[in-house]
């Protein structure tokens, strides 16, 4: 069987059990191609609670998939491929945040939503990196713990110098191995190209980029602008999936380290076995969990529009 055949089979399986399939920007373009939504982290949490099917395959790692879970409870969610998880979601756990918090009394504490659903009941919000300067512009509180991405949080706090930022030393690997050397060479390889960075990058990187933003802030920006070359700071499937959008611009990839292994580790075959029940890991969480996960994270939602 080829690509496109198993896409096929994909395609007319999802449909006769009324199954969602959702991909991260950071899956393969052969996957995109039979999902029904693909997106940012925050897209994706989003689009799964209003998804009308009773069973949704997350095509991306298992902090997304535990979101999902929480905003759908009902719902059967099914983790395509069981290995696949983010480093950055298990560098901190729950009774790590209750004793930062005890260390530091009048902070409001905000995670990112690549933390686990554990976690995340410890905590008052939720962001991405794509709502984060926005929620927490739209609260009142000045005192701001930040975890567990320090990166992320600092890109942040840079764009709210009114508030009073705490740190994590929390952090992606992969986005950690582009290095201001990178810039430079590739800048001098393409001196007309723009640089889009993740807010997961170093800080020293993003103060380089001519745009910084989520994964799908990303894209959208590259397709808009009347530029027609792009070094790219962030996994390598955004590459792939913008030479699709605009064949006629040219994409260079900041380094050769920009892969996430976890997120490559889902395949078109997890995905078929996941629809047809003969795969993937069913994602279940304790109700307790789930009721105060959700608190955070529908603030989340309601701040971030
Ligand atoms: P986005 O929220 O931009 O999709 O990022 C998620 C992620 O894991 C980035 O490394
Ligand atoms: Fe986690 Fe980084 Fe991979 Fe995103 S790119 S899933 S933050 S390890």
């Amino acid at each position: 069987m080829n690509t496109r055949e198993l896409q096929d089979l994909i395609i007319k399986e999802k449909k006769e059990r009324d199954v969602c399939i959702l991909a991260h920007a950071y899956q393969s373009h052969d996957i995109w191609e039979v999902a029904d939504f693909v997106g940012d982290s925050y897209g994706l949490a989003v689009k799964a609670a209003s998804a009308p099917q009773k069973t949704v395959i997350m095509a991306g790692v298992r902090f997304m998939s535990e979101t999902v879970k929480t905003l759908s409870p009902d719902k059967k969610v099914i983790l395509a491929n069981p290995m696949a998880g983010c480093p950055m979601a298990i560098q901190m756990d729950h009774d790590a945040v209750l004793k930062l918090q005890a260390e530091n009394p009048g902070y409001t504490t905000v995670a990112y939503i690549n933390t686990t659903a554990s976690l995340k009941t410890a905590v008052d919000i939720i962001v991405t990196s794509s709502s984060a300067v926005k929620i927490l512009k739209n609260i009142p509180d000045k005192n701001i713990l930040f975890i567990p991405d320090c990166n992320l949080g600092d890109w942040v706090a840079k764009q709210l110098p009114e508030k009073n930022f705490k740190f994590f030393k929390g952090g992606c690997p992969t986005h950690l191995r582009m290095t201001v050397k990178d810039v430079e060479a590739q800048r001098k390889d393409h001196p007309d190209a723009l640089l889009l960075v993740h807010p997961e990058c170093h800080p020293d990187v993003t103060a380089q980029a001519d745009y910084v933003g989520s994964t799908t802030g990303i894209m959208k920006y590259a397709e808009e602008s009347d530029a027609r070359e792009f070094i790219i700071g962030t996994e390598s499937s955004i590459v792939q999936h913008l030479q699709f959008a605009c064949p006629d611009k040219k994409f260079y990839l900041l380094s050769k380290e920009c892969v996430c292994h976890n997120m490559k580790m889902t395949t078109l075959v997890d995905i078929y076995n996941s629809v047809i029940g003969n795969g993937g890991e069913e994602i279940t969480l304790p109700e307790d969990v789930i009721t105060n996960s959700l608190k955070p994270i529908n603030r989340m939602i309601e701040l971030g529009g």
